[in-house]
């Protein structure tokens, strides 16, 4: 296989150029490597983080796995792992394996503290309004040392964020919702099978205003049919509803989706989808609104925690990440911080060890025959190499819209102008980018093309692992690990 060399800036150039004109290939990668990589048989969360070597900070991912099903199928466009929601009782059984997944890190979790607790999925809104005491409750009781003030963040989808369930939520320790608009749009929400209204979404937001809850809602840009017209109506709308926190995510097209197979002559081309971030940003930033990271965008003066978005973005000090629950991801980075080594340590001693990243089984079957066998329900899982956690903390440091070069030297003990020299050079002639001393910062350009830099990035080491994968395929039948299905490409809980 040949590997495409990208040291140089004129190669590194005519790898952006060649693909400026194409779609975007966007995952919102927050970590390297992808999931594609990653193998049975690597342990659990447990191995990943020992005791007495927590990271300083850290993250709790609780996941919900149930959805309306939808015609077509997934919302048309969704590649996360879903459950088909049919009733109630399958969200008390799941509560119930939820609640013997936590018994297994009980002992674990005792001095937790995360800095701020998403309850993702799927759809946690489905709970019926009784079901948020429990939920609630699992979370507290296995995190006796949590902080009262702790953001704790449940998402689902408009319709469903009823007066009721938003009191409940409010009186249990939940701090903030989140909701998928995707488009305000009637006939536009219609082709992903979508059930919500306009009205819904705007509703929502007044009751949590009144109850104080924080709020966000997620519109995606580059849908079927959608025109600049569409997003800057949305956007408006959107604003004048005064909610707290928009995000506005790129629509990722793939995988056996509807829209990837059915509607992709429908939708806008490249140069349009470019446009339509800018203006995005342009209209969000003079109505008002912060822009925090490439897709988030959160109203000046609001009461929202924005370090949820920054503070564990802006570093590349380590910071774990628990995932609990159906196809729950768990990171937990391993290197010498600042605090660890000492400023005599060579690069080579910094960060031997890349840490340990894991996902949970991805069929609700899986999840629970783990569970029932007393294991953690840990599906696949990667060790990293220093290489990857450069990467992967570069990919998460990327979303603060610039690269912090003294962390990046007291954590890797080095320049990250020494790494990847080419693609910043060409990053920055093709307007990316600005190299300054304290730090490398994206122009409103290269936040729109963070996927593609990405690219570039992790293009010599992504190049490695395939000849890896392919090496091992090779290898007799005994000894190869073991299948890893398709995965979901993860975009950032918002
Ligand atoms: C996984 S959903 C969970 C929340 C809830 N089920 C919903 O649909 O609103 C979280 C967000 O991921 C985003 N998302 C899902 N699939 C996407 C895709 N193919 N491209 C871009 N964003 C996507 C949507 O904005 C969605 O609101
Ligand atoms: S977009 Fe939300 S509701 Fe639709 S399938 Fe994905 S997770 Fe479920």
């Amino acid at each position: 296989m040949t590997r495409l060399d990208l040291t140089t800036p004129a190669a590194a150039r005519h790898f952006f150029e060649s693909k400026l004109r194409q779609r975007q290939v966007n995952k919102v990668l927050h970590s390297f490597p992808s999931p594609r990589f990653w193998k049975g048989g690597t342990g659990t969360p447990l191995d990943g983080r020992p005791p007495g070597s927590d990271a300083p900070s850290c993250e709790l991912y609780v996941a919900l796995p149930f959805c309306l099903t939808t015609e077509p199928a997934h919302c048309g466009y969704c590649l996360f792992p879903t459950e088909a929601y049919s009733n109630q009782d399958q969200l008390d059984v799941y509560l119930d394996f939820l609640a013997r997944e936590g018994e297994l890190y009980r002992e674990r979790w005792t001095e937790l503290q995360p800095r701020s607790i998403f309850i993702g999925g799927g759809t946690p809104n489905l709970l019926k309004a009784h079901q948020y005491p429990r939920l609630l409750s699992l979370i507290h009781d296995l995190l006796p040392a949590l902080p009262a003030a702790t953001p704790v963040t449940l998402e689902g989808i408009p319709q469903l964020f009823s007066r009721e369930k938003l009191e409940v939520m409010q009186a249990h320790g939940v701090t903030r919702v989140s909701m998928g608009a995707q488009q305000l749009d009637h006939q536009l929400s219609l082709l992903s099978g979508r059930k919500q209204q306009p009205k819904h979404v705007f509703q929502a937001v007044e009751w949590a205003a009144e109850l104080g809850l924080g709020c966000n809602v997620d519109l995606i840009f580059g849908w079927p049919q959608q025109t600049l017209t569409h997003l800057e109506r949305d956007l408006r709308d959107l604003m004048a509803s005064g909610v707290e926190h928009i995000t506005h995510y790129e629509l990722n097209v793939g995988g056996a989706t509807d829209f990837a197979l059915n509607r992709r002559e429908e939708l806008p081309g490249p140069e349009l989808v470019r446009e339509m971030y800018l203006l995005a940003r342009e209209l969000l930033t003079a109505g008002s609104y912060e822009q925090l990271t490439p897709y988030d965008f959160q109203k000046k003066q609001s009461q929202e925690a924005g370090f949820i978005y920054e503070e564990c973005r802006r570093t590349f000090d380590a910071h774990d990440v628990w995932g609990w629950g159906y196809a729950a991801i768990s990171d937990f980075p391993d290197h010498h911080s600042p605090d660890h080594h000492s400023p005599d340590d060579s690069p080579e001693q910094i960060g031997q060890n890349g840490g340990s990243t894991f996902m949970n089984a991805r069929t609700l079957t899986a999840y629970y025959a783990a569970l029932d066998a007393g294991h953690l329900p840990t599906e696949v899982g990667y060790t990293r190499t220093p290489a990857d956690l450069r990467l992967s903390l570069l990919f998460r440091n990327l979303q603060s819209l610039s690269v912090d070069r003294a962390s990046y030297r007291a954590n890797f003990g080095r320049d990250v102008l020494e790494d990847f020299p080419g693609i910043w050079q060409a990053a920055a002639e093709l307007g990316f980018v600005t190299i300054q001393d304290a730090a490398i910062r994206l122009t409103p350009e290269g936040a729109y093309r963070v996927p593609l830099i990405q690219t570039a990035l992790m293009q010599g080491r992504v190049e490695e692992l395939t000849e890896a994968h392919f090496a091992s395929m090779k290898r007799p039948a005994l000894i190869q690990s073991q299948p890893t299905p398709p995965v979901p490409l993860p975009v950032a809980p918002s």
